[in-house]
């Protein structure tokens, strides 16, 4: 109608403050975007930006029709301003979007090479049926195209008939629940290099096709829905980067709803409760680790409860204080320890103690340690062959287990995903026949078989995957009575996400293991311990910097170094100000002599003051375990309640 009109300009009023540079349910810090060209919000229209249909713009375009988005319960906001003046024509990103639904077509044939028309034919299959492909990727013996199913309903039965009909071409491969994630800004190209640490999780997950528009406004990923979310969240905190009075980039989608309480999905968390404990703590250490007991004892509950497990063993590395080693004693847990000072500490706390309760599984150690634990008389994991072949007498007549690599690296980020050729754990299946002979030789038994895939792992049938494989490998070891499928287990990181669902994981487990066949075992670490620690912390100072606003706290990565070593999230409260509604979006930040001292970044918070307690969640697992005394700034202090 607007460009009928010949319209001076097209305004379109709706319930948010214009376009957005992704997704505000997604990313929190999502930014309104000024301005943009008409082939950008055509782009970002396009690829799931929800505002604009991507049919509105052409006509604006072709008679330059300015646009503006704006909202009306918000009048005084500015919006979007879509035009053709350039604004920041410099390269870079401008939004990153998601698309869900989308369904993958793979075609693979060998007949294509050289050959003519083998693109046509396969393309004259989709185009009979009505289907519209979206991105293409094409290599001399495959070609991988996908169909956006919510653009164009595909009625039942006609997948189907698609695959018939290819496969008088190539052989074909549906590939479902798939998310298209698309950068789209200017000069794509140019910012390529920037992005590799966000796709760095995709080590482990497939990108199923990459594809590069030919007009550089965008950059398409495939890869799993499951994945979608993550990746869109890295790439906007590494490529949307407002300086001072961006003309681009205006305020985050949290700022302009600011105001808004700030509201936790799912249970309400015990340090909530206890909030006026915890305050007291803080106000006696410049930062405190505090553990509830309650909780560690309801994670030991859960794990107790699984039917398929015989034994689970505490791995102590994740949290060995006293009081929570304790609890998990009581509750009839065992102790998994990877080290002679780990041993130790679980002797001295409990002299007369089981042996059998005791694994020691470590890696890389000193022969000394070996002897230490056999003298002990704990249970013994060895995961390389050299330790048979140099020091054979010390394990004639013992009983022992074998830590394997089945080659299913999972686990949150690269650096604790522990099996795969480039990572130092584990027998390879490749050495099984020798690890036999080897152990044959010095007399030794093996009666039990390990894996450890990683850390951070929220797939309930990975452990049956893992069962698998051992039990396949035991047919080298006859003797063979326990399957300790490691740990592993996850705790997601933020509120909202599902929790691994363990009456899944343990009928996953009943399914692959007949009963009586083998004795399973588990060694998780941070499954107890997680959500039982916080780490509360008071604000020294605050500073605006442009756009960024840092709050400044007590403690940073000395006591906690796992948001700067594996970009881990932890969330973030002003416990002093728990009721009051968010005001700024913040960086958290320590007082240690490094940038990446960064404890949380965009998060939004009330308006903190010097001394203002923040707490920072679900740190009770590699939190002060991790600490050190780095610019001689002693960690936080651990208290048990
Ligand atoms: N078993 C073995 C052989 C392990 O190496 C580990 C952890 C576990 C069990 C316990 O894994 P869990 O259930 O806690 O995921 N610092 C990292 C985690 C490193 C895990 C090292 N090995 C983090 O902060 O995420």
């Amino acid at each position: 109608l607007a460009a009928k009109l010949q319209a001076v300009g097209l305004e379109v009023w709706t319930d948010v403050a214009g376009v957005f540079s992704a997704d505000p349910r997604i990313v929190a810090g999502a930014r309104q975007l000024r301005a943009l060209s008409y082939q950008e919000a055509q782009e970002i229209a396009s690829t799931g930006g929800s505002i604009l249909h991507p049919r509105s713009i052409a006509p604006l375009r072709l008679y330059r029709i300015p646009l503006r988005i704006r909202c009306t319960t918000q009048p005084e906001l500015a919006g979007t301003l879509v035009s053709s003046d350039l604004a920041g024509d410099a390269p870079g990103v401008k939004a990153i979007s998601g698309r869900t639904g989308i369904t993958l077509i793979s075609m693979e044939t060998l007949g294509m090479w050289r050959q003519v028309g083998f693109l046509a034919d396969a393309f004259r299959c989709f185009s009979d049926l009505g289907l519209s492909i979206d991105l293409v990727s094409t290599s001399e013996s495959n070609v991988t195209v996908t169909l956006d199913t919510h653009a164009h309903a595909i009625e039942a039965g006609t997948l189907e008939k698609l695959k018939r009909r290819l496969e008088d071409h190539c052989r074909v491969r549906i590939i479902d629940h798939t998310e298209v994630v698309s950068l789209v800004g200017r000069k794509i190209r140019a910012i390529l290099h920037e992005i590799g640490p966000a796709i760095e999780v995709f080590e482990e997950h497939r990108i199923y096709l990459v594809s590069q528009a030919a007009n550089d406004l965008n950059l398409s990923f495939v890869v799993g829905e499951d994945q979608a979310q993550r990746l869109i969240q890295k790439l906007h905190a590494m490529l949307v980067r407002p300086a001072r009075d961006d003309a681009v980039f205006g305020r985050t989608w949290e700022e302009l709803e600011k105001g808004a309480v700030i509201v936790r999905p799912g249970p309400e968390p015990w340090w909530v409760r206890k909030r006026s404990r915890l305050l007291e703590m803080a106000a006696r250490a410049a930062a405190a680790y505090v553990y509830d007991l309650e909780t560690v004892q309801a994670a030991a509950d859960r794990l107790l409860g699984l039917d398929a497990v015989s034994r689970i063993y505490y791995a102590l590395k994740a949290n060995a204080h006293p009081d929570i080693l304790r609890v998990v004693h009581d509750s009839g847990l065992d102790f998994e320890c990877v080290s002679i000072g780990e041993l130790r500490h679980v002797l001295e706390l409990f002299p007369g103690i089981d042996r059998q309760r005791i694994l020691f599984t470590p890696n890389f150690a000193v022969r000394q340690e070996y002897e230490y634990a056999l003298r002990e008389k704990v249970q013994v994991t060895l995961d390389n062959l050299y330790p048979l072949e140099h020091w054979a007498e010390m394990f004639s007549d013992r009983e022992i287990l074998l830590r394997l690599d089945t080659e299913q690296a999972r686990g949150h980020h690269r650096h604790v995903r522990t099996e795969g050729t480039h990572t130092k754990f584990g027998i390879p299946l490749f050495e099984l026949q020798e690890a036999r002979q080897r152990v044959e030789s010095c007399g030794a038994t093996v009666v039990g078989l390990h894996a450890h895939s990683g850390s951070g792992i929220l797939k309930e049938d990975h452990w049956c995957d893992v069962a698998a494989a051992l039990q396949d490998a035991a047919r080298e070891f006859p003797a063979t009575r326990y399957l300790n499928l490691g740990g592993g287990l996850g705790v997601p990181e933020k509120p909202g996400q599902p929790p691994l669902d363990l009456s899944v994981l343990d009928a996953s487990l009943k399914r692959i293991c007949r009963a009586g066949d083998f004795e399973l075992w588990l060694e998780p670490g941070r499954y107890l311990v997680a959500e039982a620690g916080v780490l509360v912390t008071r604000v020294t100072q605050v500073k605006g910097k442009g756009h960024a606003r840092y709050v400044g706290v007590t403690t940073g990565m000395n006591s906690l170094i796992r948001p700067a070593l594996y970009g881990s999230y932890h969330e973030i409260v002003n416990l002093s100000r728990i009721d009051e509604p968010g005001k700024y979006v913040v960086s958290v930040v320590g007082p240690i002599c490094e940038s990446a001292d960064l404890l949380g970044s965009e998060r939004l918070l009330p308006e903190c003051r010097e001394g203002d307690v923040l707490l920072l969640a679900k740190a009770g697992a590699y939190g002060s375990v991790m600490s050190s005394r780095y610019n001689l700034r002693d960690p936080a202090r651990e208290f048990a309640i």
